[in-house]
């Protein structure tokens, strides 16, 4: 508003003035057809953008605004761990504070839930005139924390580690006290591979892990067979009649023994 008036000389002022304070300027059509306006710019804007972006990229190729995508998709990936955009980063990092399931509630419902209606309450509940900052040290205070909180909070979540593997990593020395393979040294390298390499987004093992497309718990896999069964398994479950998991033949032979030798030591405490 006062950049518009800004450019009025001052007898449209005046005027312009003495509107506002006899009649006011009507929400319809003015302020309506001002905000459509702006509205149908900022639209046009992020069309040509698409458009430019769309037209001067090619695949891979990259055009002034960039290649459509870095590298082509993999349907098959079994090892992606996904990643929000980085304007989510503070709610996915409210998401490592706050563990599943007991919390998790708060932050992802209860925490985003009241700080929207705290926004949308600001007309109702901060009605006082005073605008000057230094006047008003509840709503500076306020905002700065937030500013920083979402500041720290999206730092947190863009240097987090990777929230499976490096958490469940921790379970390790006690799986290993548990199953009794603490002085293995290629088991206990096993088990990191496997809180590392993404088996729990299937498989259950003490307590951890998702239990998600029929994958067993292999708390005690041990007690079934030996660790170059395991090796062959993992090499290519598909030859054992598995078509949900993938090969894990790409961790290397070194890995794959690791791996087999923690599945054999899991014998069920
Ligand atoms: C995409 C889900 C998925 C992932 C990831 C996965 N598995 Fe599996 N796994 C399965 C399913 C489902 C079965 C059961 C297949 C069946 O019963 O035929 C299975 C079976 C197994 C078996 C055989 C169990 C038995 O009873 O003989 C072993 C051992 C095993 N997985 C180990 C692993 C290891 C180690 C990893 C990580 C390196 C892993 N799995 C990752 C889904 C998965």
């Amino acid at each position: 508003m006062a950049r518009d008036l800004g450019e009025l000389n001052r007898e449209d002022f005046a005027r312009y003035k003495d509107d506002v304070k006899k009649e006011g300027k009507s929400f319809f059509p003015r302020a309506l057809f001002h905000d459509t306006v702006m509205s149908l710019v900022v639209v046009c804007v992020i069309v040509a953008l698409a458009a430019i972006w769309y037209f001067d990229a090619d695949g891979v190729k990259s055009g002034i605004l960039g290649p459509w995508y870095t590298e082509p998709a993999d349907p098959a990936t079994t090892s992606f761990v996904p990643r929000p955009d980085w304007y989510f980063y503070f709610l996915f990092y409210l998401l490592r504070i706050f563990k599943w399931p007991e919390t998790v509630f708060i932050a992802t419902v209860g925490i985003p839930t009241i700080a929207l209606i705290l926004l949308i309450g600001l007309p109702f509940y901060d009605r006082r005139r005073e605008r000057r900052p230094s006047r008003r040290p509840v709503a500076m205070v306020a905002a700065v924390l937030t500013v920083l909180s979402m500041a720290v909070l999206t730092w947190k979540g863009a240097t987090a580690k990777e929230a499976l593997g490096s958490e469940l990593v921790a379970f390790v020395p006690e799986w290993a006290q548990e199953q009794g393979f603490a002085d293995d040294p290629q088991a206990v390298k096993g088990a990191e591979l496997f809180a590392q390499s993404g088996c729990l987004n299937c498989h259950t093992y003490l307590g951890q892990g998702a239990g998600n497309l029929g994958a067993p718990d292999l708390s005690s896999i041990g007690q079934t067979n030996e660790a170059t069964y395991f090796v062959r398994y993992l090499t290519n479950p598909a030859a054992f009649g598995n078509t949900v998991m993938g090969s894990y033949a790409y961790l290397g032979q070194e890995n794959l023994d690791a791996l087999g030798a923690f599945l054999a030591a899991s014998k069920g405490g």
